[in-house]
């Protein structure tokens, strides 16, 4: 991939998956400045920029004050536009507050970026949240939208600004619609961010794992390096034969089994099962796994990180860098010790 010198502007970029894009992007040679306004309850941390913090340039503020930026966007090669809520529980809860943060900030950023930089490529991290309950498995790009909660909803309506522009002949936009994606620089003291962060906070700190439901629904969890793999070559393709693509992990397996291998990464953690609460029962999707054959077949790109692999390099690098992902946790230990 060409991104030596290239100018890449990564909104979202102290957050888990733009900080890790951030961190491959300058290591390929590329220019990188990062938007991030730190918004609290979402997965913002300054150290997990800390490989390239002499490196890249940060800008703390919201992409909605797109003017205040605009000479930065003008002179963008790529944008990757990561930022956003991912918490679907909090936008049941607070849905005017997803809406302003994953759809409202949006409409400001893009209205920017097209009369700033026309044309440009820009690489949004849309979500599988907007299919809902799957019709089929594996889920392709054909298959029906029809969100459960207002996370999908507003990100499904960021998603068409894009798609919209893009037709337009606007901005020239990709949009991934990414699976449950894990790894190192996710925000484990923050609750309600999906149950792989909650498994690995687990691990860290020695808790058992617990499973909502039976866990026999399916989930094609997806290693970070993977999902910026893709972000990068969807960035770098000079022609994109297609402006939308699933992206997913290598296999899907039952909720139980992933908490079952979580459990003995974890040094034999115990494992149990207890009852969906009903705010968790309204938004739950059942089973889904991702069909990736669209972006295999015109980016070359797939998934390479075995759940079993990434779980232990993600429990390797909490383990190391605990004081920056569970403070409380540490300093709890350090006093016992
Ligand atoms: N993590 C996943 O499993 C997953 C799955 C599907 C889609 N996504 C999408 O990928 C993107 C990144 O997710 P993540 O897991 O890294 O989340 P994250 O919460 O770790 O990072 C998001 C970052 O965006 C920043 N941000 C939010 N609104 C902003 C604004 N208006 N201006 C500037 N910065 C703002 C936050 O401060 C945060 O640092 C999100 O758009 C999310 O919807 C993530």
């Amino acid at each position: 991939m060409s991104y030596r010198r290239k100018k890449v502007l990564i909104t979202g970029g102290l957050g888990f998956i733009g900080s890790n894009l951030a961190i491959r992007a300058a290591a390929l040679g590329a220019d990188v400045t990062i938007v991030d306004c730190s918004v609290e309850g979402c997965g913002a941390n300054p150290h997990n920029i800390a490989p390239i913090r002499d490196a890249a340039r940060v800008l703390a503020l919201d992409i909605g004050q797109a003017a205040y930026f605009a000479d930065l966007i003008a002179e963008s090669e790529v944008i990757f536009n990561l930022a956003g809520e991912i918490s679907h529980l909090h936008s049941m809860r607070f849905p005017e507050r997803d809406l302003e943060i994953n759809t409202l900030a949006q409409l400001r950023f893009l209205n920017v970026v097209r009369e700033a930089a026309p044309g440009v490529r820009i690489v949004y991290a849309g979500t599988r949240q907007i299919y809902g309950v799957p019709e089929y498995l594996p889920v392709d790009e054909l298959h029906p939208v029809n969100p459960v909660d207002f996370n999908g909803v507003h990100k499904y309506a960021a998603t068409m600004y894009h798609l919209m522009l893009a037709r337009m002949g606007c901005l020239d936009a990709a949009v991934l619609r990414l699976t449950n994606v894990y790894g190192p620089r996710m925000a484990l003291h923050i609750t309600s961010q999906g149950f792989l962060s909650t498994y690995l906070r687990r691990m860290v700190l020695g808790e058992g794992i617990e499973v909502f439901g039976d866990g026999s629904q399916l989930r094609d969890a997806l290693f970070v390096d993977d999902a910026v793999e893709a972000f990068l070559l969807a960035g770098d393709c000079p022609r994109l034969p297609s402006n939308t693509y699933n992206v997913g992990g290598p296999a899907a397996l039952p909720i139980a089994e992933i908490a079952q291998l979580a459990a003995e990464t974890g040094g034999g953690l115990p494992v149990t099962f207890r009852p969906f609460s009903p705010e968790l029962k309204q938004i739950d999707i059942g089973s889904y796994a991702t069909n990736w054959s669209r972006i295999e077949r015109e980016l070359g790109w797939r998934p390479a990180v075995t759940m079993r692999d990434g779980l232990a390099r993600s429990l390797e690098f909490y383990q190391r860098e605990r004081v920056h992902y569970l403070p409380a946790a540490a300093s709890r230990l350090a006093t016992a010790s």
